[in-house]
């Protein structure tokens, strides 16, 4: 193996990076950006890590979750709160089901870069270059926005810095309406008693005991720990982001506390993997269809050569339908490996589907969805497998958000196929609405327990 440095993967392929027209613009920003202070600093990122080894061996359980990709435009209070609420009281429901705590982490202040599949898109009958994230290009459809403009970087970098400075703020203060769950607008209060009913009974009457306890209730829900984390991607932003941390640690990314490698850039000799090699971040890998158990275990013993706790999040994305077949094997492979790795189950990006919805007038387009069922399915799913196999399943990775967009079907109050249009906003893939998180929160709690 090469010595490694922050831009040794300059050497190694790199898949999905945009080319810029002016690289001398990119290299203005690039300094610019390498002086601007980090957004985390390297003991948040070592708690972080320390947190996801007790996950990994069952004191504690892993919820990420947030936007599929940000944008700049969702850089506004509204947007920020609604993601922390639902993430603090997702994490309520989980502590309640594992009866464990629950780690932290949006996929938030700098989730701004996404792999295509192709380097196309139809937008509204035209063939334009694919939208690859407000880091990179313009969702608006012409040519023009879809440009790649380094200038991006720098505002990433200011927006991420804005979000994260508003978290921090409201992780400070508190959030006072999580101790009332009967206000968190979860569905079903009508008609049909939904299956996470008896659950959320359970959970208020546990919150009651902790106010009843005044002082240890204060401990538990008011010292919010809150973790960020995004897909590293575009690698000259990374590495710009990437800093020597003294007295031997060595190089952190401080521009999230975690990062993790997606589905189409994690080839072994690939410039995303000779990145993230020489990271002290923890690091999550995304794991689908096309990973064989040797694949695997190569790569883990190239980001974790010295089996560290906390160092490996896995992420299988594999859909309903395939998890059966695909996770057993890694599963074997892994445990053969020896890596102490913590398994955390993406049951989002396997169950896309596409469909024609009607605009009126007339128009119709193909958009993305999810069902709740099959994101759910995969979920009990992935408990089983783990059980039967003597593994743990440690944590979930959600798209989702705080509000109440239509993009994903299902759970007890839809929205059905022909509502998907009402309000679908997501930049990317769809997510999760908050009412449907805060459901599957709450079903996901009853299959800790099974
Ligand atoms: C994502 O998490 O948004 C993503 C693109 O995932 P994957 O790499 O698993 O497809
Ligand atoms: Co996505």
């Amino acid at each position: 193996m090469t010595s490694w440095n922050p831009h040794s993967w300059q050497h190694h392929p790199a898949l999905q990076q945009p080319v810029y027209e002016d690289p001398s613009a990119l290299e203005g920003v690039l300094a610019h950006l390498r002086r601007l202070p980090p957004l985390v600093v390297p003991q948040e990122v070592d708690r972080l890590r320390t947190l996801l080894a007790d996950a990994a061996e069952g004191r504690r359980f892993l919820l990420q979750g947030g936007d599929c990709a940000e944008q700049f435009q969702d850089c506004a209070p509204e947007a920020i709160e609604g993601k922390l609420r639902v993430l603090l009281q997702m994490s309520v429901a989980l502590t309640h089901g594992g009866r464990k705590p629950v780690i932290r982490v949006g996929r938030i202040a700098g989730q701004f870069a996404k792999p295509r599949s192709s380097a196309t898109e139809e937008v509204l009958g035209r063939t334009l270059p694919s939208y690859r994230g407000d880091l990179i290009n313009g969702l608006e459809a012409d040519e023009a926005s879809r440009r790649p403009d380094p200038e991006r970087l720098l505002q990433a970098y200011f927006h991420a810095t804005a979000t994260l400075n508003h978290l921090r703020a409201l992780a400070a203060g508190g959030f006072a309406d999580l101790h009332h769950p009967e206000r968190w607008g979860l569905p079903g209060a009508t008609g049909e008693v939904p299956a996470y009913r008896r659950t959320l009974e359970q959970v208020k009457e546990s919150l009651d005991f902790l106010e009843a306890l005044g002082g240890v209730q204060r401990e538990v829900l008011e010292r919010i720990d809150f973790f960020t984390s995004h897909e590293a991607l575009l690698l000259p932003y990374e590495e710009a982001l990437t800093r020597w941390v003294g007295e031997g640690a060595g190089h952190y990314n401080l521009g999230a506390h975690t990062l993790w490698v997606g589905e189409r850039t994690r080839q072994l000799d690939g410039a995303h993997i000779e990145y993230l090699r020489g990271i002290r971040n923890p690091l999550g890998v995304k794991v689908g269809p096309s990973a064989t158990p040797a694949d695997l275990a190569a790569l883990l013993d190239r980001l974790d050569p010295g089996r560290e706790p906390g160092r490996i999040t896995l992420i299988p994305r594999f859909g309903a339908e395939r998890i059966q077949a695909a996770l057993p094997p890694l599963l074997r492979a892994v445990q053969a490996s020896g890596h102490p790795v913590l398994w955390s189950c993406d049951p989002m990006h396997g169950n896309g589907a596409s469909v024609l919805v009607d605009l009126g007038g007339g128009a119709t387009r193909t958009i993305k969805t999810r069902d709740f069922g099959a994101i759910l399915s995969e979920l009990k799913q992935a408990f089983e497998i783990h059980r039967a196999h003597g593994s743990r399943l440690g944590g979930v990775h959600i798209e989702l958000t705080g509000e109440a967009v239509t993009e994903c079907t299902g759970g007890t109050e839809g929205p059905s196929r022909t509502d998907l249009a009402k309000a679908y906003q997501t930049g990317c893939d769809p997510r999760l609405n908050g009412t449907q998180s805060l459901e599957m929160a709450f079903l996901i709690a009853g299959l800790m327990r099974a």
